[in-house]
């Protein structure tokens, strides 16, 4: 076997109201609190309040963090942070909000440019991070990795370092139950796209494949329940679990071609990540099944499926894009035909496409897109 190195956030509380008995740990972080929070359905949920009793004195709140951040709101968190004297962050929301954070942290410990990060490794530890995601399906309150949209270069960076990973992981389902079907859908979908494309990297090791399946089976199980009974609290802890699993497990191995071909649609026409993975999922998942056959037959098991065969594994994922309350075609959502080539191109020339198992031509990455136009 080869060696590996597994990286996972140090603490992690979960359960049920597990929001409001996270004080202690808070206080061994430092006094003052930068917290981060989206457009406000943490506030109006109640749950910024619930926060605050446990942060027990002065901190500084930055609102707003939009869908996508950008390299501006990385900056302005960052400078807030330092004006305001804080100690720590805390971000609380989808995985907008964590990524923003983590590449604030990362401002914050080493100056510079966020795009500088790309390629320059960071040299100083980021401050403290905890993270509190209310959606159930990035992972990243436990990877190291933070995408944040350039406009200017109309490029989603995927920015990765051991010292982006928060320093606690706080997963109280009740935070998730305010979550709408159609992002329960999506970010759900980017969760099993989390754990297949790790399982079927070429960098997948056998720790990555232990937290892999175990996501595979929670999400399987669980999703379509938590898109259809929103208040289901069972199906939402359960989903809240898996959508962790997947990010240890990408975490640790890699994504691949969906979400080599996902960031184009985000950065050229902000197509929702989680919605571009689950149109692109079942299709690549196709082009994918003469490729780790085996790997397919334990997936299908994971599933539950009744069969091994990897055209069941694109079956039943093809059906549960189907059932879910998601648009299925790219020109759904106004992307014009004759920028597929350029995005075909970027997504042939990402990083996540080259560990695909099937290693795709540029033209058939053009003709995978076309597919689903
Ligand atoms: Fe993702």
């Amino acid at each position: 076997m080869e060696t590996a190195m597994f990286l996972c956030t140090p603490k992690v509380m979960h359960g049920v109201g597990v929001l409001s008995e996270i004080a202690p740990q808070l206080a061994l972080l430092g006094k003052k609190p930068m917290i981060l929070i989206g457009g406000g359905s943490f506030r109006r949920s109640g749950a910024l309040e619930a926060l605050l009793a446990s942060v027990q004195g002065d901190y500084a709140l930055f609102e707003g963090v939009p869908s996508d951040p950008d390299v501006a709101t990385v900056e302005a968190s960052a400078k807030a942070y330092v004006a305001a004297g804080c100690d720590y962050l805390i971000a609380a929301g989808g995985g907008s909000v964590l990524d923003a954070a983590k590449a604030a942290g990362l401002l914050i410990a080493n100056g510079g440019d966020i795009a500088d990060y790309e390629t320059a490794v960071p040299q100083k530890a980021s401050p403290p991070l905890v993270a509190i995601p209310t959606t159930a399906g990035t992972g990243s309150e436990v990877t190291k990795w933070t995408i944040i949209t350039d406009p200017a270069r109309k490029k989603k960076m995927a920015i990765g370092h051991e010292s982006l990973m928060p320093a606690l992981a706080v997963l109280d389902p009740e935070l998730t139950l305010s979550m709408p079907p159609s992002v329960t859908a999506a970010t759900g979908m980017d969760a099993l796209t989390h754990a297949i494309e790790a399982y079927l990297s070429d960098k997948a090791t056998p720790l990555s494949d232990v937290w892999s399946l175990a996501a595979i089976k929670l999400i399987a199980k669980n999703l379509l329940i938590a898109a259809e009974e929103p208040q289901n609290s069972a199906a939402r802890g359960a989903m809240l679990l898996g959508q962790f699993c997947a990010g240890l497990a990408f975490n640790n191995s890699s994504v691949a071609l969906v979400h080599a071909m996902s960031r184009p649609l985000g950065a050229y026409y902000g197509v929702p990540h989680g919605e571009a993975n689950a149109m692109l999922l079942p299709i690549v998942l196709e082009y994918n099944q003469g490729e780790r056959q085996e790997r397919y037959a334990a997936m299908a098991e994971a599933m539950e499926i009744g069969e091994t065969e990897a055209e069941a594994v694109v079956r039943y994922v093809a059906g549960l894009l189907e059932r879910l309350p998601l648009k299925k075609r790219l020109s759904d959502y106004g992307v014009q035909e004759e920028d597929l080539p350029k995005m075909a191109r970027d997504a042939y020339n990402n990083g996540s496409a080259k560990v695909n198992p099937r290693k795709p031509l540029e033209m058939e990455v053009f003709a995978l897109y076309k597919s689903i136009y």
